[in-house]
């Protein structure tokens, strides 16, 4: 019989599923990792596994990983894993794209909203009992509506949260690797350069994947060509920028606040800089983070294993 293992627990209809036709082994735990030296020994014997974004799949495990077949990693993005080596070895790569696109970007728009009219703030304000009368310009935020909104990383997400943002008035800029016709005639969008995306926009959002390319690709130069007033957001991945010059642009004035769901190096310390930052909103990468969507998520990595331990086609392949 077939192995897998699942490296967090994850709901107990799927797992049962599997279990119908497949040896079926869980790190039983909803916070702690799986420690690497159990993800090794795991992948030694499995045929399968079905990962989270914290797990490395990389060139050591794959080595020694001679029955695997297949990693379906429960989320969109795939920087956890190195898919050359999969490839190498012979190992198919499946994620799960699209079931949590308008979640994520809910979640993207959520963060421009939060951080522009200070909710977080203004809760704890008054959960603190610091209310004590009504003032004209008492925790005035930003307006989002009628507003520039940059998009950097236009796909599925990215085009999500335009949609969201047509119906807020916004001017809707973005630059991507390839231009989105669609995206242009329905919500108007216009593509822009890097740079004059950053100079114009009221709100900047990163989405873009994490590559080699876009590894750092916001950094010092970046943040110097935002607006003083810009709200600077991330839902992609943490290492596309460049987090100390984050940091000096927030103290330094160069930009009014940030959004942020992802981190360099996650999960972030709590003595992080950007953690006592009253601009900052800061949320643990819970981007696609509903029950609904969590669940289509799991169920999604579960399917693609059944398809390839069957012999079947992957139903969302990662390919290079
Ligand atoms: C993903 O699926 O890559 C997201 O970052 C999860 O929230």
């Amino acid at each position: 019989m077939s192995k897998i293992f699942i490296t967090r627990k994850i709901d107990d209809a799927v797992i049962d599923e599997l279990k119908k036709s497949f040896d079926v082994e869980v790190w039983d735990s909803e916070d702690e990792a799986v420690p690497r030296d159990v993800l090794l020994k795991q992948a030694k014997e499995s045929h399968a596994l079905l990962t989270m974004l914290s797990d490395q799949i990389d060139e050591e495990l794959l080595s020694d990983a001679p029955h695997l077949k297949v990693v379906a990693n429960m989320a969109v993005g795939y920087d956890n894993i190195d898919v050359e080596a999969a490839e190498k070895a012979g190992v198919i790569v499946t994620n799960t794209p699209d079931v949590l696109t308008d979640t994520t970007a809910d979640l993207a728009f959520s963060l421009i909203l939060a951080t522009a009219r200070r909710i977080p703030e203004a809760a704890d304000y008054i959960k603190q009992g610091e209310w004590t009368s009504w003032s004209p310009y008492l925790l005035a935020g930003r307006d989002v509506h009628h507003k520039t909104l940059g998009i950097v990383g236009m796909g599925k997400i990215g085009q999500a949260v335009a949609k969201r943002a047509a119906g807020f008035d916004m001017n809707i800029l973005y630059h991507t690797r390839s231009r989105k016709t669609e995206a242009e005639e329905q919500f108007g969008a216009q593509y822009k350069n890097l740079s004059d995306l950053l100079e114009k926009a009221d709100f900047v959002l990163v989405l873009a994947p994490l590559t080699e390319e876009t590894r750092g690709m916001i950094g010092a130069e970046q943040f110097k060509k935002m607006k003083d007033s810009a709200i600077f957001i991330n839902v992609g991945r943490g290492p596309v920028v460049d987090e100390k010059s984050l940091v000096d642009a927030l103290r330094n004035g160069d930009i009014a606040g940030a959004g942020l769901d992802v981190f360099e190096k996650e999960p972030i310390s709590k003595e992080h800089p950007l953690l006592s930052m009253e601009n900052v909103v800061a949320v643990p990468h819970i981007g696609s983070a509903t029950t609904e969507t969590r669940y289509i998520m799991m169920k999604l990595a579960a399917d693609n294993i059944k398809a390839v331990l069957n012999g079947e086609k992957p139903l969302t392949r990662v390919t290079r």
